[in-house]
């Protein structure tokens, strides 16, 4: 043999191998190139035809394809060990925890009272954000020509009858008009005014409105359920006060005041000095109102009120301009 034709068939074998490490598990390779017998192991007596001058040269391409062939044994071992390892896995070992952000704090202060109002036995009521004159002024004492449309400024789709709704009192005038009697309903949602847009006030807003219709419902009901509710949000020792204030859809109307969060009553930017933010309007539900939705109000009486949802929500997060909840940005600098 010569020396070209030991490479020729070191070359083969190399191909071989190639070939056979992708097709043959480990074990049969191990028979086939390193049992004493095999062809591979015995490549070196080949050299004896080859002349003297070559010698060298056959030994050194013996021990290439040698050294190529533990190299790669060696990366199949560890091929499987790390296959291996890898089923090894102990699947008890706590993982690494994604981190999964949280809700917006509107959302989680409105599942928050709605928590509390669910003790209490209410349901939760939606109605449409696009309204009628109807449902949003007329069966709620307020009727077209009425002085209190004006504090009010409304956004219209289809002037005068179709609206985006100014509250979610809508919504009251809708339960009452289409429900069974008794009726304790809550109603977290949105509400759109003409507002020139500030710290304190965005043309879009939320609020939070609750209603009771049932025999003999009277004003302290309507204190107790917003005290107990207010300590729930803000804590047992939480300031609030009851004052008298004109709401055309109730009678008498309750102005529900919280001591400002932000100065603690001292007076600030936040609550224009006044030391108390206006938490909720409320009230016993006027009996016209009842009348327009259909109740009797000889039988039936109501409480309704309705919270400025943003405001309790700024109040419990510290965020001082309405405007930030509403912005996309998720890096809040207060
Ligand atoms: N709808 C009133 C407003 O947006 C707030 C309000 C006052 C709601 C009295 C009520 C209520 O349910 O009884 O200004």
């Amino acid at each position: 043999m010569t020396i070209d034709d030991l490479k020729k068939q070191i070359d083969t074998i190399k191909l071989e191998i190639i070939d056979d490490f992708q097709n043959l598990d480990l074990d049969s390779i191990k028979i086939k190139y390193l049992s004493k017998n095999s062809t591979f192991q015995n490549l070196i007596k080949f050299i004896v035809d080859i002349n003297i001058e070559e010698k060298k040269q056959a030994g050194q391409l013996i021990n290439e394809i040698k050294d190529y062939l533990t190299t790669e044994i060696n990366k199949k071992i560890e091929n499987i060990e790390t296959i291996e390892r890898d089923f090894d896995f102990d699947y008890t070992i706590p993982g690494i925890k994604p981190n999964l952000g949280h809700y917006h704090p509107t959302t989680e202060t409105i599942r928050e009272i709605n928590g509390f109002f669910k003790h209490y036995g209410y349901s939760v009521a939606i109605g449409p954000e696009i309204e009628t004159d109807e449902y949003n002024f007329e069966k709620l004492n307020l009727p077209k020509n009425h002085p209190a449309r004006d504090l009010q400024d409304t956004l219209y789709i289809k002037s005068p009858e179709l609206l985006l709704r100014t509250h979610t009192s809508s919504v009251e005038t809708r339960t009452m008009s289409n429900s069974k009697l008794p009726i304790r309903v809550v109603v977290p949602g949105k509400a759109y005014r003409n507002e020139t847009v500030n710290k304190t006030n965005n043309a879009i807003f939320y609020q939070y409105e609750g209603l009771v219709v049932d025999k003999g419902i009277n004003l302290g009901h309507l204190k107790m359920t917003l005290a107990s509710m207010l300590k729930h949000l803000f804590g047992e020792n939480v300031k609030y006060r009851f004052r008298p204030k004109y709401y055309p859809q109730v009678e008498p109307g309750v102005g529900t005041d919280i001591e400002c969060p932000f100065c603690t009553g001292r007076g600030c930017s936040v609550c224009k000095n006044r030391g108390w933010i206006e938490a909720a309007g409320a009230g016993m539900v006027h009996t016209n109102a009842l009348k327009a939705c259909g109740i009797d109000s000889s039988i039936y009486s109501g409480f309704a009120f309705g919270f400025g949802l943003d405001r309790l929500v700024m109040a419990r997060h510290n965020i001082t301009d309405i405007r930030d909840l509403y912005s996309g940005n998720l890096v809040y600098n207060n």
